[in-house]
């Protein structure tokens, strides 16, 4: 399955109680079916609205993901979801690695590679998250991090039409700050051509990182951005709206 670009996807975080079924998901559902734009559109909820989001979506086009998994199908692992059970609720995609993870709960690019692959088996596409921090910005490494990053998260096996790379510097993630449009061009630039050196050529690669309604055209318009991960304004469904239809060239 290859997803049409640009991508849309909408990362809920710890948000979202049943309430948000009608607020954000069939609002969202409704947008979608009034005024349908070409690419994807997918929302990431909390795991305990995935079943119920998945009713509300369904026959709307919308893609539901979770927001991460285990490695391991199932077993002893209190507290843990598996990519089947993911797939089971609804779920088309996974993200991965996000940096909230990474650093929150440690982890390791070697766990990132073993979730994707979990997602693979189970008939997901895994969202793989990289970014580099502040200081590491600062000191002028954020390639060397990056290169880093995918050599050691990507899935063994992994097929471009069954994987998506977001990149999301770790400093602009709901600070409202973001790199330059020229240095997220050179950025995307750079991750395109590690990933066609690691055999998986023309893998969709997203910016994510303080994407709201006024800098989502420039973002989505520039080479190498095949879409966007949405955190905070994915929340309002006019800004994540504005945001899906700022990748169509269109205003909403
Ligand atoms: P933000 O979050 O859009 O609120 O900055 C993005 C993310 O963490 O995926």
């Amino acid at each position: 399955m290859s997803l049409p670009k640009p991508l849309i996807i909408g990362n809920w975080k710890m948000h979202g109680l049943s309430a948000e079924l009608e607020t954000l998901v069939r609002a969202l559902a409704k947008r979608h079916a009034e005024t349908p734009k070409p690419g994807t559109l997918g929302i990431c909820p909390p795991f305990t609205l995935l079943i119920p989001a998945k009713a509300v979506l369904q026959g709307s086009g919308i893609l539901l993901g979770g927001q991460t998994c285990h490695a391991k199908g199932q077993g002893a692992f209190t507290g843990d979801i598996s990519a089947a059970m993911l797939a089971d609720a609804g779920c088309e995609i996974v993200l991965l690695g996000h940096s909230e993870r990474r650093a929150g709960l440690g982890e390791t690019d070697a766990d990132v590679k073993a979730k994707a692959e979990a997602t693979l088996s189970a008939g997901l596409t895994p969202v793989v998250c990289i970014g580099e921090t502040e200081d590491q910005y600062v000191a002028g490494e954020t390639l060397d991090v990056l290169g880093a990053q995918i050599d050691g998260s990507l899935p063994d096996g992994a097929d471009a039409e069954r994987l998506v790379v977001a990149y999301e510097p770790i400093w602009a993630i709901g600070t409202g700050r973001t790199p330059t449009m020229d240095e997220i061009a050179k950025v995307h630039a750079f991750i395109g051509e590690r990933l066609a050196a690691a055999g998986v050529s023309g893998t969709p690669v997203l910016y994510g990182g303080s994407v709201k309604p006024d800098n989502a055209a420039a973002i989505l318009a520039l080479d190498g951005v095949d879409g966007v991960l949405v955190g905070g304004a994915s929340l309002k469904v006019d800004d994540f709206f504005t945001i899906y239809a700022a990748g169509a060239g269109t205003a909403a």
